[in-house]
């Protein structure tokens, strides 16, 4: 078993091991609280174990009911927002074509996202692609009530029914929801859809190794099992080494990032040099934006990708404000071989490359950059990938998870709840007039 590790030692130029080191015992404390489920937010501490219970029956179920949709749909929409959209997203974009399915001979439908926002072009223009192919939808709330992904699926589920008739676009629709709470399980049961649960006692942003990411990426084609036996690695690894500071990944990450943070480093940059990797920095923002950002505290979750980003980003990195720290997810195989040809007239000047792959230039770019930024000033972590496979991606999940968990702890916040999204969720409410909600609140009495 091999398990990532994040190798701290370019930190060790901005703190010492001792700063480090500070929160060896607080942070053995907080594996107590979130093992012994007595911290803070224990109520949503259901994720610690979702590898070793998904990792015998439930896949089954969504791996058989996934390929039996499969095969109806060239398209599949995902409708959902935050944490039931962005890991489900995360691991499908990593491990797709990134041309969709053109070269895709397992024949899987194309993923589409729905829910995710409020625009109206957006959803016109997948209306005019799902006119065009044959579709399956998942509409997935853990609430049952969010108004992004309820309205998208009442357009969706206008068209599906007058696309199919109302009694195969039964068939084609899944509800990943609450066991018994909230509009959506009511509706999900009035219709009579196939329903997987939501657990409980697990938040939207902790919630990707449920039904809420299985499915989906069943439905891409791709192996949960392993995804969920990369997880299940890291977690018992980091269970294994709950008092073993120096090398628990997820300890180290933690305290790491928390002596950064108070050393003044107030961003964190996720860097990588896959856009593969993309949505899966979209997640890591979710999961610890949403989950540290509380009580005028928390690192800043930010993200590039490089090098696309060194030629808009890389400028203020290199020499803006020196608030700033890097974690670069280091990938050390990419999946395909494409060499660099060697040209008999050389103009382009590329012949002292020719022969060479294009990731090893990749790779060159990236210890280039990680060096400058050091001299610049920027702390960097790094954690190397072999390879981005669902294996790795399972591991990677657990890791930031757990890391999120103990570093949310150390800051004195309750890392499963997320009390600021409803503010903005009141005034539009307010504004559209939705009965219980006319008083206007705050900001909207502010402006007048
Ligand atoms: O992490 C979270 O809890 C949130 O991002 C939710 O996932 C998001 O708000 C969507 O909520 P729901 O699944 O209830 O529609």
């Amino acid at each position: 078993m091999n398990i990532i590790q994040p190798d701290l030692s370019s930190i060790l130029n901005f703190i010492s091991e001792r700063d480090i080191s500070a929160y060896k015992k607080q942070i053995r404390d907080h594996y107590t609280s979130l093992y012994n489920r007595t911290g803070k937010g224990s109520e949503f501490l259901g994720w610690i174990d979702l590898p070793q219970i998904f990792s015998t029956d439930v896949p089954g179920e969504i791996q058989s009911h996934a390929a039996s949709l499969k095969d109806k749909a060239d398209v599949f929409v995902v409708i959902g927002i935050g944490g039931s959209y962005l890991g489900a997203r995360a691991v499908i974009e990593a491990l797709s074509h990134h041309f969709g399915t053109l070269h895709d001979k397992k024949r899987f439908p194309l993923v589409l996202y729905a829910g995710q926002n409020l625009s109206e072009d957006y959803l016109a223009d997948l209306m005019d692609v799902l006119d065009q192919k044959d579709y399956a939808v998942s509409v997935i709330s853990k609430s049952g009530t969010t108004t992004e992904p309820a309205l998208a699926f009442r357009i969706i589920k206008n068209h599906i029914e007058k696309k199919y008739g109302k009694e195969e676009a039964r068939k084609r629709i899944i509800a990943i929801t609450d066991k018994q709470k909230g509009a959506l399980r009511k509706l999900a049961e009035e219709e009579h859809y196939r329903t997987f649960v939501v657990p409980g006692d697990v938040g939207g942003r902790y919630s990707v190794l449920t039904p809420v990411g299985l499915f989906p990426v069943a439905m891409a084609g791709m192996d949960i099992r392993e995804l969920l036996h990369g997880a299940l690695d890291m977690a018992t690894h980091i269970r294994d080494k709950k008092d073993d500071f120096e090398n628990n990944p997820a300890s180290l990450y933690a305290a790491a990032r928390n002596a950064l943070y108070r050393s003044g480093r107030k961003t964190e940059i996720l860097v990588s040099y896959e856009p593969r990797l993309f949505h899966f920095s979209e997640w890591w923002k979710q999961l610890f934006g949403e989950s540290e950002g509380k009580e005028h505290k928390g690192i800043f979750p930010a993200a590039v990708t490089n090098t696309t980003d060194l030629h808009s980003m890389g400028q203020y990195i290199q020499d803006g404000e020196r608030n700033l720290f890097e974690t670069v997810l280091s990938v050390k195989s990419p999946t395909a071989e494409l060499g660099i040809p060697s040209d008999a007239d050389n103009l382009d000047e590329l012949n002292y490359i020719a022969g060479k792959r294009i990731h090893e230039v990749n790779l060159k770019a990236e210890q280039g950059t990680t060096l400058a930024h050091i001299d610049g000033g920027v702390p960097n972590f790094r954690i190397n990938i072999p390879f981005i496979n669902e294996y790795s991606l399972g591991q990677l999940i657990y890791f930031f998870e757990m890391s999120c968990a103990i570093s949310g702890y150390i800051l004195g916040v309750n890392p499963f709840n997320q009390p600021g999204v409803e503010a903005y969720k009141r005034n539009m409410f307010a504004l559209l007039g939705k009965p219980g909600f006319e008083k206007e609140t705050g900001n909207l009495k502010r402006k007048d």
